[in-house]
């Protein structure tokens, strides 16, 4: 009999991040986070990586503020995602509605009750959240009084928002990940710790410590998480995709190898519990000393993940060969050669289905952890037609990638689950906009938060239903 290849309790759904869809960006007590003052426009690559001022500006708007308004619409929402027969709704608690400003003592009640409603209503269509403890949003209180991730004391205040969410939802939640993209602090130090580098300091000394700190947070969190909710599994989360070499040159071939170490480098640790080895002449030479004291390495090696979960949007090329840097590329964050044998989305962001399974393979046979992609998907320019979108293209990205994950499967590879990114039109992370849209769901908004927000379903939202209700069997 004909068995399918996609294991029965997999985890189909999509993801979200609370600063990109909540908006009620002051309500019930919510402090403010480093994403509440990145602008949209063109001054929003600036703050991403490196801010001029962490105050608010009355020139710039903010697209977080207001956002979809899930805030108050997360029961229609979440009801179009059941109409989906999602089985998963991966989302992040945003810390600075539980600590408005990040070191507080007593737990804000109101913003713990918004979560609790939330997962309640994910449950009641018997829909499993998977939660984002941190989802590049840093308590900007955090950044101004303690240079955000750079200083250890975030170990403790991170320490304390987790008990506190571990023994508030441990009921409710029992699939969690600590940092999203980890690795994102390499290349947008702002959003991905919170932290701001001064001229004359060593950029690669600043990331790695608070890296470092983020590293010893997260394993801590995977011990609290342990012993809070045994029955709950606990992961971290990469920005993946593998590099190619741009030639067969070796130059090229080393050059791939040490550009995804620098993304591994994290997932080392997390999986492992302990630094690479690589990493002692990477730190020597380029004058970078992380303060690891022998407490930060029992806490690493003794409290690894249990699963690796990763978003994955394109492969990347690199050379070592400086006279072809003129084609680069930038997505998703990471520089890349452009790639001749790919195509390329709106953005510029290359499209490579294979480079999945490829990505699956590579990290499966690093760790031979369960993996989770808990991103994917295609941010594309859609147009509203008679109350919906005819989104072939995203059907054809989402179908050409699903297939490459079953055979990532067939390859062996143990796969919990795979939620795509924005299954309702969101803002975009790195661009600000609401104009590069993810979902099945469209949302009436523009770039400068005009709209009625009303949901339209788009022709992918059948399309993905189906796809669930077959377990992968129908792309
Ligand atoms: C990932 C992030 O980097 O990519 C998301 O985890 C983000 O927060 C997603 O939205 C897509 O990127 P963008 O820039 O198109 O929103």
């Amino acid at each position: 009999m004909h068995k399918n290849i996609i294991p029965d309790g997999f985890l189909w759904g999509g993801a979200v991040a609370s600063n990109q869809l909540e908006g009620g960006y002051l309500e019930d007590g919510k402090g403010l986070s480093s994403v509440d003052i990145l602008p949209a426009g063109d001054h929003r690559k600036q703050y991403l990586g490196n801010p001029p001022s962490l105050e608010l500006n009355d020139e710039f708007f903010y697209p977080s503020h207001q956002s979809i308004d899930f805030y108050h619409r997360y029961k229609e929402d979440i009801a179009l995602f059941a109409e989906m027969g999602f089985k998963c709704f991966r989302l992040s608690i945003a810390w600075v509605r539980i600590f408005p400003s990040g070191d507080d003592i007593i737990p804000n009640e109101a913003g713990l009750k918004f979560y609790d409603d939330v997962f309640d209503e994910c449950l009641k269509y018997s829909i499993e959240p998977l939660v984002t403890i941190q989802h590049f949003d840093t308590p900007l209180e955090l950044s101004k009084k303690y240079g955000g991730w750079r200083s250890r004391m975030l170990i403790g205040f991170f320490e304390n928002y987790c008990n506190v969410i571990f023994n508030r939802y441990k009921d409710k939640v029992k699939y969690w990940l600590t940092f999203n993209e980890i690795n994102m602090i390499l290349h947008e130090p702002f959003i991905g710790g919170g932290i701001t580098i001064g001229k004359d300091e060593n950029p690669l000394q600043i990331k790695y410590q608070s890296a470092h700190n983020q590293l010893v947070a997260s394993a801590l969190a995977v011990k609290a998480c342990h012993q809070i909710i045994p029955d709950a599994i606990i992961g971290c989360m990469l920005a993946a995709g593998n590099t190619y070499p741009h030639t067969a040159h070796p130059n090229d071939i080393f050059m791939a190898l040490e550009k995804d170490r620098e993304s591994y480098f994290f997932t080392d640790v997390q999986v492992r519990g302990y630094y690479p080895s690589y990493t002692k002449r990477f730190f020597e030479e380029n004058d970078i000393k992380i303060n690891i004291t022998k407490e930060d390495e029992l806490i690493l090696i003794n409290n690894l993940v249990d699963y690796v979960s990763f978003s994955y949007y394109s492969s990347r090329c690199i050379s070592a060969n400086k006279s072809v840097f003129d084609k680069l590329v930038t997505t998703n964050a990471f520089e890349s050669i452009r790639n001749e044998y790919l195509e390329y989305s709106e953005w510029d962001w290359a499209i490579d289905p294979i480079g999945l399974r490829i990505t699956m393979n590579q990290i499966y046979d690093r760790y031979q952890k369960p993996l989770f992609i808990v991103e994917n998907g295609l941010g594309a320019n859609d147009i509203l037609e008679n109350d919906t979108v005819n989104d072939d293209y995203r059907i054809k990205y989402m179908k050409e990638h699903l297939a490459q994950m079953k055979e990532g499967i067939k390859d062996g590879v143990e796969l919990l689950g795979y939620t795509s990114w924005g299954p309702i039109d969101l803002v975009s992370a790195g661009s600000g906009q609401m104009t590069k849209r993810y979902g099945f769901i469209y949302v009436d908004l523009d770039n400068n938060g005009n709209g009625s927000l009303k949901r339209y379903k788009k022709k992918s939202f059948d399309w993905y239903k189906e796809v669930i209700a077959s377990n992968g069997e129908i792309l």
